[in-house]
């Protein structure tokens, strides 16, 4: 009877609740991608974002990072919804770290890329702002949680005006302390109600919810049907300074009380996962942290050895150019003594041969009578003097082709 009881209020029961697979997801991953790469199934990834089996790492510990991820899909035709984030910030620092997370929901099909931590300022939609660096800037007006809304034409910024938000106590871990553990977690939850928006903490992952920010009259603020065609996406940044910005899961139900029952099981499984999960999210955390680190030596070794060869290759053709023109200075100065000599010699030779035919012309005139000599004399000296020509011509080009 019980059971046939149980049986029909399935059907009695009106479907309150369902898990909206096309915004929400949650790890361990198991899917991979054609390069083998594990993904996240409905979301795209952008920039510095890398998914772990175990989490998805939206920036490493480290400088100038920005990583994204960002629903396919669109919401749908719901008046009620609620979006329970599950992440953890860590890192090295023990006192100085950030930029932090944001979780938006906008018709944005993808992250613009601005200064609003990854976003355009510009949005139209609902981001709630993890700000885990307290800028002395903004003094008083910082808040570790900020809720903004946009309608898309104001320009949103956080810290200069008094905003909707909450500080947290956590949420923040320092991986160099002794009880660190990846089940350090934090969560973050909306719950969407046509006209009045909720944000609610739980800074510790202990499923102790704080409320953080409260808003009423969006429908003035946001346009009709907004979550028929708005997503979820979420950005990580750091700038001078860093932190890992890893996220567990996001998981959007269609109905506020569902939500809660599930954050409840949800940290319920946290307590009771078993060792072996505790060990691989553990080690997976730990690896990706070497890993990255060595990536990181490598790059910069590599960057290092690139520079040094550039500057060898440079020294190679400066000192190249200067042996060349060197060489070609000295050459040119061997030509011109060669030069010389040989045209010394030759005008010695062609003198001296003058100076016979000349005397050789004497002898004959002398013999006048005996006149059969003079031609053919005349020709032979012709002869001589142009085999000398031939000769030093010959010598010259054999210095040329054999020095330069
Ligand atoms: C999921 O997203 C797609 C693409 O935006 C949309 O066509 C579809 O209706 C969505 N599914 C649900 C259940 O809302
Ligand atoms: C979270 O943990 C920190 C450190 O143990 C503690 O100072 C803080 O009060 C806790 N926050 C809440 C909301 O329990
Ligand atoms: C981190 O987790 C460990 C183990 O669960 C716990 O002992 C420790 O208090 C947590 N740290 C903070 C700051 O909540």
């Amino acid at each position: 009877m019980l059971r046939f009881l149980a049986f029909l209020s399935l059907f009695l029961l009106p479907v309150t609740s369902e898990l909206l697979d096309n915004v929400s997801f949650s790890s361990p991953f198991t899917e991979t991608d054609r390069n083998g790469q594990y993904m996240v199934p409905n979301f795209m990834m952008a920039g510095d974002a890398d998914v772990k089996k175990t989490f998805v790492r939206l920036t490493p510990d480290r400088q100038s990072k920005r990583g994204t991820l960002w629903s396919k899909g669109v919401v749908g035709p719901y008046s009620e919804i609620s979006a329970t984030l599950t992440f953890r910030i860590s890192g090295q620092g023990s006192k100085l770290f950030g930029d932090g997370i944001a979780l938006w929901l906008t018709k944005s099909p993808r992250p613009t890329n601005g200064k609003l931590h990854g976003m355009d300022s510009k949005f139209e939609g609902i981001a709630v702002v993890i700000d885990t660096f307290k800028n002395v800037e903004h003094g008083s007006l910082h808040r570790d949680v900020t809720l903004l809304i946009n309608d898309g034409t104001k320009d949103a910024e956080i810290g200069v005006e008094d905003v909707l938000g909450c500080n947290v106590d956590g949420m923040r871990y320092h991986e160099g302390r002794d009880d660190f553990s990846t089940f350090n977690l934090s969560r973050l939850r909306l719950l969407y109600n046509e006209d009045r928006l909720v944000v609610e903490v739980d800074g510790n992952g202990t499923n102790d919810w704080q409320t953080c920010a409260t808003v009423g009259g969006l429908k003035k603020q946001l346009p009709k049907g907004f979550l028929s065609d708005a997503r979820f996406g979420i950005s990580g940044t750091t700038g001078q300074l860093a932190d890992n910005h890893d996220i567990i899961s996001l998981q959007v139900h269609s109905s506020h009380s569902e939500a809660k029952v599930a954050s409840v099981e949800q940290h319920e499984s946290f307590e009771s996962a078993d060792d072996l999960q505790v060990l691989v999210h553990d080690l997976e955390h730990q690896l990706t942290s070497i890993v990255e680190k060595l990536e990181n030596t490598i790059g910069k070794l590599q960057n290092q050895e690139d520079m040094l060869e550039d500057r060898v290759k440079l020294l190679e053709s400066t000192v190249l150019t200067g042996v060349e023109s060197k060489m070609e200075r000295r050459i040119t100065n061997l030509e011109k003594q060669l030069d010389r000599k040989v045209q010394r010699t030759v005008n010695k030779a062609q003198k001296s041969t003058q100076d016979e035919i000349d005397n050789m012309k004497e002898f004959a005139e002398k013999n006048a009578d005996s006149g059969g000599w003079r031609l053919p004399f005349m020709f032979l000296a012709v002869l001589v003097f142009v085999a000398g020509t031939a000769a030093y011509r010959h010598y010259r080009y054999l210095i040329k082709s054999h020095l330069l």
